[in-house]
């Protein structure tokens, strides 16, 4: 298709859904937080009492799932919808996160999510965000950026926005649950976390998040 899209991709706690979000809001464009599909199906699953061990169970909701994505009036995320309910700050706790990428890692299960994350491919455009959004998702897509940050400072913005939004969170649980979910996504077999061959790598340890937009922007008006 020749609708354009912009993947940014990266570990948690790099600052990804908040330039994905920016970004999409300066370009008037469609977002795709493909992490909060993975969480989403890991609540519905926790829900049912399903553990990773029910693989089948689990790829058959994930093509059921009923999820629906609605931008904030305030356009600072999006709500998330699961049978109709509210689920987004439940999404946003470690536990649930962690088994998300427990559940990323069987091949069975991302093949599912597949179609619903390219269906978010529409006019004028889409900034998607994730980890195999350059690489797997949108091979195709014209632009491609790759997020790094150390380990130390992905797990102090993660506490941050935890604890903006309410959640109560722990800096050294949070350092280790980060560094064992980063482990499993690169290590696992099916669409590992790693960038794109054409992908622009940004290390942001060090950059505020309007350095890295600037970095973006410069990007995107020579691209598009
Ligand atoms: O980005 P977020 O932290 O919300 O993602 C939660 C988990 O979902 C990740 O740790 C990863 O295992 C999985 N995920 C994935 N592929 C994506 C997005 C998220 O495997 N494109």
């Amino acid at each position: 298709t020749s609708i354009p899209v912009i993947t940014i991709d990266g570990p948690s706690g790099v600052g990804k859904g908040t330039v994905t979000l920016r970004l999409a809001q300066y370009l008037g464009w469609h977002h795709l937080d493909s992490g909060a599909i993975y969480r989403v199906l890991a609540l519905a699953a926790a829900q049912r009492q399903l553990t990773d061990q029910r693989a089948e169970a689990i790829t058959q909701l994930a093509v059921e799932l009923q999820v629906e994505f609605q931008p904030l009036p305030d356009l600072s995320g999006t709500r998330v919808l699961l049978d109709q309910q509210d689920v987004t700050q439940q999404l946003r706790t470690e536990t649930i996160a962690q088994f998300a990428s427990q559940l990323a890692a069987i091949a069975s299960i991302r093949s599912a999510l597949l179609q619903r994350q390219r269906d978010c491919r529409r006019l004028p455009g889409l900034v998607a965000d994730g980890r195999d959004m350059g690489t797997v998702v949108f091979p195709d897509a014209p632009l491609k950026f790759f997020l790094t940050a150390s380990p130390q400072e992905r797990a102090n913005r993660r506490y941050k926005q935890l604890k903006q939004k309410g959640i109560d969170a722990n800096l050294d649980n949070l350092v280790k649950e980060i560094a064992a979910r980063d482990q499993r996504d690169c290590e696992r077999q099916t669409a590992p976390l790693t960038p794109a061959a054409d992908a622009q790598r940004i290390d942001t340890t060090t950059l505020s998040i309007e350095a890295v937009m600037a970095q973006l922007l410069t990007s995107v008006s020579k691209h598009l």
